[in-house]
């Protein structure tokens, strides 16, 4: 076969023949490995180095805070040494384009400029959403809905591909457990057993059927591995997780990525027990390929292979780029200055086997292959405004954002609202545009955005009096993001803001008014990569805000904006109600007003244990059973050692009875399957969402294991008086554990516990036994 006939050339967009990822010509495993193998057998190590090569496109605009950027190679001009590259032939992927016209007229660039017209590969971080915006990840996953989930990254799967971008960083399924880590917003928050079905379903909607099917792109989960156990939080630092740690929570998203088919893995910035990611030939080549059998291509994190010399691991350039390449990271993600580009002095001076650059390449290319890059190279300009303006995506977003709330209290009932005739709306973020979308988006529409006020606004009609005041400033950092420097837009304060009338001005207003809605928690810079904080208060005066529209005595709705847990103590004793919005997207206010009004019930779950204050982090509800456990709520002497809000909690507008929670059987073997059923009944008034959830605990065996672990769960809706049995197997995939003493999976002989209920706490229980 003439290779260089099968792969699409030319300076135009060539109108394709097929639709991209349709099966198309080459696309049988036999055929797509005879193109890669004889474009592989034609090509300069040079060419085989740029291939493994992907570059960060974009030039900073020109503001006074990039002069200090202080981002390794971040300085403006940079785009001009890519032209150079691709006009070379030595780039294999570029990231951070999104206009399809550039991804096109870059493409007719890469082309002409390689020797084999071999297409580059568009990455992108479609975090939740590319222009329509979902609620950020750690909200989708307190939707507990894999289906939602699943669904709104087919969504942001069909924007993305409609521009011209192949592959998404993401989704990131490292496991959070210390909110000071800025990127817990970005995860589906402490447990494995949730987080590992929430990436799944995440990877089925990036992908749908696999790497080709229309409208789909490549998932690349991250970042592998370790990466949110970072020492007090502080992103970028060192991780020291013990195996048991390692192999019973933080790797076991991982493992469900590769089993859910994703085609790429993104490896992390730290050192995972004195050994950094990106060098790490255990965790590439051993777990995640020998032992998981991943056949897709491993990328690094931004400039993480340049990373290898800081990490006093390399000596220079040509050897952290020999090493990472041995460890099996496939691609460099760089921002110019690649470390590959000494791939060739590497295998010169016999530090790296041209084998092992042959394997990379072969598997970079075979993702180009199956995604129909090498018969169909440019993308539909036409199509992708098309794509983008479709109105079901916003549907989808809305939907998800009523999914996603967690309604945290609710005395008295006081929602859903019940007619009132005015309502005061509070608090800086309840008009934001850009803080209702969260962090990590780029290519949002702002003039689209429903804030909390608009929504409210818009659902209450004429007939209800809706005013607002912010009552103070937003708050700020005490230094830019990295966003922030990024964009160019600091956020700086309204000019000629008076904070004690402004304050008065919300205050009279709440007092004059029916009902309070007060929106609090953290503006979306605060929170996100190299984003950590050492505290979890409300920022800025925004705890006094609160407490002066609660001494007006009007009812109060408290709704938290927010990507990891806050200090809610007081507002958990003095404030009735408290839903959890998060950050909830492009349609966040119209979504909140549907659940405030009660035209949907909120049904969400906490994907966390919700800490009291910031002294008692890390906090799990699936810690072991160790000496005293009557005390354990009295671990500190000045304060309790329980969460305010367990994980798992969350209420609806139903109220949930449980009974007659039963097995199967009393007995197994090792190896042998219990299935669980319980009785569900909305004994409530109104329609409510209720997530039934299935803990388990081992009394005894060959470790001292969890006191609850979760094993099973289900998101229902139950009309008032309805009920439901659900049934929930328990088999050696519940069962089993890693034993770092054995440093093997094992199934204990034992007596196992389980619970049944609405959240960590759930007492209605029942046992079985697992013996010979
Ligand atoms: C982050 C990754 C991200 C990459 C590209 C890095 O700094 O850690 O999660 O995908 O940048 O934007």
């Amino acid at each position: 076969m003439s290779v260089r006939s099968t792969i699409a050339t030319g300076n135009g967009p060539a109108p394709s023949t097929h639709a991209a990822g349709m099966p198309g010509p080459g696309r049988s495993d036999a055929d797509v490995a005879e193109r890669v193998d004889a474009l592989i057998a034609q090509m300069t190590v040079a060419e085989k180095a740029g291939q493994l090569t992907q570059y960060f496109y974009f030039d900073l605009p020109p503001s006074e805070e990039h002069k200090d950027l202080d981002l390794p190679g971040a300085a403006p001009g940079r785009e001009a040494d890519v032209d150079a590259a691709l006009a070379r032939g030595e780039v294999g992927s570029l990231l951070f384009v999104t206009d399809p016209a550039k991804i096109n007229r870059l493409q007719r660039l890469a082309i002409a400029g390689n020797r084999h017209g071999i297409p580059v590969m568009f990455g992108f971080d479609v975090i939740h959403g590319l222009r329509t915006i979902f609620p950020v990840p750690i909200a989708m996953a307190a939707s507990w809905d894999p289906e939602a989930i699943e669904q709104g990254q087919a969504v942001a799967a069909r924007e993305a591909r409609a521009a011209g971008i192949h592959w998404a960083f993401a989704p990131m399924v490292d496991i959070a457990r210390d909110p000071r880590w800025g990127r817990i917003v970005e995860s589906a928050g402490e447990d494995p057993y949730l987080a590992s079905a929430v990436a799944a379903a995440q990877v089925r909607g990036f992908q749908g059927d696999g790497l080709g099917s229309p409208g789909r792109i490549i998932a690349g989960p991250k970042h592998f591995a370790g990466y949110g156990a970072a020492l007090g939080g502080r992103d970028y630092d060192e991780v020291n997780l013990s195996d048991s740690e390692l192999w019973n929570v933080y790797l076991p998203p991982f493992e469900a990525v590769v089993k859910a088919g994703a085609g790429n893995i993104m490896t992390a910035y730290m050192n995972l027990n004195g050994i950094p990611a990106t060098g790490n030939h255990w965790l590439v080549a051993e777990v995640l390929r020998a032992t998981w059998g991943f056949d897709g291509f491993v990328v690094s994190d931004a400039q993480a292979v340049h990373d290898l010399r800081t990490h006093a691991f390399a000596a220079d350039l040509t050897e952290a780029g020999a090493r990472a390449v041995q460890a099996g990271v496939d691609m460099e993600m760089t921002f110019g200055d690649p470390a590959y580009a000494h791939l060739p002095e590497a295998v010169a001076a016999g530090l790296v086997d041209e084998k092992i650059l042959d394997a990379a390449v072969r598997r970079v290319l075979t993702a180009k292959a199956r995604m129909g890059l090498l018969d169909a190279p440019y993308v539909d300009e036409q199509n992708a405004r098309i794509v983008l303006a479709d109105p079901a995506h916003r549907a989808a977003a809305r939907a998800a954002a009523q999914r996603s709330a967690v309604l945290l209290r609710n005395e008295g009932g006081l929602l859903p609202l019940t007619n009132p005739g005015s309502i005061a709306v509070i608090g800086p973020l309840a008009d934001s545009r850009r803080d209702t979308l969260g962090p990590w988006v780029f290519d949002f529409d702002l003039g689209e955005t429903v804030t909390v006020l608009r929504g409210i606004k818009d659902r209450a009609g004429a007939a209800v009096e809706v005013g607002y005041a912010p009552g103070m400033r937003p708050a700020h950092r005490t230094f830019p993001s990295m966003f922030d420097q990024f964009s160019g837009k600091v956020p700086v304060d309204p000019p000629g803001f008076d904070d004690a009338a402004e304050l008065a001005r919300a205050v009279s207003l709440a007092h004059a008014s029916d009902i309070a809605v007060v929106v609090l928690g953290e503006w979306q810079n605060m929170i996100g990569e190299a984003a950590s904080r050492s505290s979890l208060e409300l920022p800025g005066g925004q705890l006094a805000l609160l407490q002066a529209v609660v001494a007006t005595g009007t009812p109060v709705v408290l709704l938290v904006m927010n990507g990891r847990p806050l200090d809610l103590r007081w507002a958990a004793e003095n404030v009735p109600a408290i839903l959890d919005i998060w950050y909830p997207g492009t349609q966040g206010g119209a979504a909140v007003a549907d659940l405030l009004f009660g035209d949907v019930a909120p049904g969400g779950k906490l994907p966390f244990s919700w800490p009291r204050t910031v002294g008692q982090v890390p906090m799990i509800y699936s810690h072991t059973v160790s000496h005293d456990p009557r005390h354990q709520d009295r671990r500190y002497w000045d304060e309790a050692s329980t969460p305010l809000f367990p994980f798992g909690h969350g209420l609806s507008y139903g109220q949930f009875e449980y009974r007659d929670l039963n097995l199967d059987r009393n007995h197994i073997q090792p190896g042998q399957t219990v299935t669980v059923s319980v009785t569900v009944t909305n004994a409530g008034e109104r329609t409510g969402d209720e997530v039934v959830q299935l803990y388990i605990r081992q009394r005894h065996g060959s470790a001292s294991r969890p006191v609850r672990e979760l094993k099973g769960f289900q998101r229902i809706s139950l009309a008032a008086g309805e009920s439901r049995t659900l049934t929930f197997p328990l088999g050696p995939a519940e069962l089993r554990y890693w034993n770092s003493a054995a440093r093997d999976w094992v199934i204990d002989i034992t007596t196992i516990d389980v619970f049944a209920g609405s959240d960590s706490t759930a007492d209605l229980t029942t046992n079985f036994t697992i013996g010979s």
